[in-house]
């Protein structure tokens, strides 16, 4: 009797229907056609242009940062995969756990100023503590990225991406990891930075030895559709190489 497939099997086909694999898997079919237009910006692009603030706009005023040190590095942990997928969502399609929006702009400590078209990435643990890779007997396919994705500053230096509230996972007898979101960055110019993100106000932080008070933030809770979900705020600030 055939078996039905294994969650690990049914995501990477649902991720491969949704063309999420990795590029080097994608090919384009031979009689496949240029998408077609749908005419000129038209009066669209009259709107567009006159809107008053351009993406050159400088950002905002930064002096008004109280926190000027570079931000805290913290333990890289041993889950970290390189070459996640580009894309502003973390999680699968329909992951469990209470969705959480993060967003932060990401400054230079010398300059003061923000830093675009910076790759950050991120990784974390599901609802239930897990990652993708933390079961050696069962690893995943080296094109499936569960949990874990890099995400690139905008013009502005901004970020933002949607994920899960992750879970807390134990790491020995009364030593736990409090939910937390693994960060690594790399800019050109500065020292590369491996950090992690807290919640301020999780039990399990009081057992964690690697947790820092600098990099714990406050969220703030949110409802819509009768659904709840999380948002928070993380500026990162880079030192110089
Ligand atoms: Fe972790």
């Amino acid at each position: 009797m055939p078996q039905p497939p294994s969650r690990r099997t049914f995501l990477r086909h649902s991720l491969l229907g949704l063309g999420v694999a990795s590029a080097a898997s994608l090919t384009l079919k031979a009689d496949a056609q240029p998408t077609e237009s749908s005419g000129g910006l038209g009066s669209y692009g009259d709107y567009l242009t006159n809107q008053g603030e351009s993406i050159d706009t400088p950002p905002a005023a930064v002096e008004s940062n109280p926190k000027w040190t570079a931000t805290e590095p913290n333990i890289l942990g041993p889950f970290h995969r390189e070459r996640a997928p580009y894309r502003g969502k973390i999680t699968p399609p329909l992951e469990p756990g209470t969705v959480l929006l993060i967003a932060g702009t990401l400054w230079g400590l010398n300059t003061r100023k923000p830093l675009p078209a910076v790759t950050l990435d991120i990784w974390q643990a599901n609802a239930k503590g897990r990652y993708d890779n933390d079961d050696p007997r069962n690893p995943p396919a080296p094109d499936v990225f569960l949990n874990r994705a890099r995400v690139l500053t905008d013009e502005q230096g901004r970020y933002e991406y949607e994920t899960i509230y992750p879970g807390a996972y134990q790491t020995g007898p009364n030593v736990w990891r409090p939910p937390h979101i693994h960060y690594l960055l790399r800019a050109q110019g500065y020292q590369s930075l491996i950090t992690q993100l807290y919640f301020k106000g999780d039990p399990h932080q009081t057992k964690d030895p690697f947790i820092k008070n600098s990099l714990i933030i406050q969220l703030e809770s949110h409802q819509r559709d009768q659904t709840t979900y999380q948002s928070g705020t993380f500026d990162i600030i880079l030192a110089p190489a």
